[in-house]
C-alpha cells in the first residue's frame, strides 16, 4: 500500500512538474506543497523553530499559524541582497535562506502556516497591563499610533500583510522592535514610522501584552 502510494505520488509529482515548467514560463507563482515544506522544517528548521513552528527556546520566533504570504515575503527578505528595500539583515537566517528555491519558499510557509500556534509566556506579568493600553490605544502625546488597527484586536493579524503577533515569543518581539530600523527598516515602510515613536521600556511591554494573546486564525 505504502509503495502504491510513493508510485503514485511520484507520478503526480512528475506530472506537476510539467504543470509548473509551463506555467513558471509565463510567470505564474510555484503551487505550495506543504507536505514538501514539512520534509525540509523537519530537517532543517526544527531545530530553532520546532518541529511545528513553536520554538521551544525563547530567542526564535513562532512560525506556527503565521500567515503564508508573510512567511514567503520574509524569506525572501533575508534573500534580498543588502541595499535592497525588501533586505532583512539576520546572520543566523541570511545564510539559511539563501539556498532555498522559490517552490521550497512557498512549502515552508504553507506547511507552517497550516500549523497550530501556542501562546508564549510574559517575561514579567506586570507589565501586561501598560503592553494592552500602548497596543489599544497607542501614545497619542508621543505619535504613537495603536496596534489595534493593524493587527487586530486578538492580534491574529490581517492576510496577507499585517502579521499575526498573538502568542509571539517575547524576547524576539523586543529584539525585532529594538532593532527594526538597523534589520528590517526602509523609508515609507509601515513599521519604521512606527518605532521610533515606542520608548524601549514600551518594546518589552508591549512584547509581554503579546505574548499571552490567545488568537484563533483571522483566515
Ligand atoms: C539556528 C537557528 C535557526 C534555524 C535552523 C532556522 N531559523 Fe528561522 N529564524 C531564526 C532566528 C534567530 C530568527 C529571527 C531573525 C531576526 O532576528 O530577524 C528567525 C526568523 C525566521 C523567520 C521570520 C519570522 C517572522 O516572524 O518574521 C522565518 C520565516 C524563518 N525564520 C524561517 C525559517 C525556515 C523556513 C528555516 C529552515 C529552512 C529556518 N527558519 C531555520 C533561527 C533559525
Ligand atoms: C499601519 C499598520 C501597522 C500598525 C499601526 C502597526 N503595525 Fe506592526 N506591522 C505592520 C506591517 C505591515 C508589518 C510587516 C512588516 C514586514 O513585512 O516586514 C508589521 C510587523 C510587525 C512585527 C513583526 C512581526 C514578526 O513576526 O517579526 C511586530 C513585532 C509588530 N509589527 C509590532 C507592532 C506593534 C507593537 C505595534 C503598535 C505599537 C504595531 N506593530 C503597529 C503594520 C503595522
Amino acid at each position: 500500500m505504502k509503495l502504491m502510494r510513493h508510485l503514485v505520488c511520484s507520478l503526480a509529482f512528475g506530472a506537476s512538474q510539467v504543470v509548473c515548467a509551463s506555467a513558471q514560463a509565463q510567470g505564474a507563482a510555484p503551487v505550495a506543497d506543504p507536505s514538501q515544506g514539512e520534509v525540509i522544517a523537519k530537517g532543517v528548521c526544527a531545530a530553532c523553530h520546532g518541529p511545528d513552528g513553536n520554538p521551544s527556546q525563547k530567542d526564535y520566533p513562532r512560525l506556527a499559524g503565521q500567515f503564508h504570504e508573510y512567511l514567503e515575503k520574509q524569506l525572501r527578505a533575508f534573500q534580498a541582497p543588502a541595499g535592497q528595500r525588501a533586505h532583512r539583515k539576520s546572520p543566523v537566517m541570511q545564510p539559511l535562506a539563501a539556498g532555498l528555491t522559490s517552490q521550497q519558499i512557498v512549502d515552508l510557509a504553507a506547511f507552517y502556516s497550516r500549523q497550530t500556534p501556542a501562546s508564549a509566556s510574559p517575561v514579567d506579568p506586570g507589565r501586561v497591563a501598560a503592553g494592552r493600553r500602548l497596543y489599544f490605544e497607542g501614545n497619542i502625546p508621543d505619535g504613537l499610533p495603536a496596534c489595534v488597527s493593524c493587527h487586530r484586536v486578538d492580534g491574529s493579524g490581517m492576510a496577507p500583510d499585517f502579521p499575526r503577533l498573538a502568542g509571539q515569543q517575547p524576547a524576539y518581539v523586543s529584539t525585532q522592535l529594538h532593532g527594526w530600523l538597523e534589520n528590517r527598516g526602509g523609508p515609507a515602510k509601515l513599521m519604521s514610522m512606527i518605532v521610533p515613536h515606542l520608548k524601549p521600556e514600551e518594546m518589552e511591554e508591549v512584547a509581554d501584552f503579546l505574548a499571552q494573546l490567545k488568537a484563533e486564525s483571522s483566515r
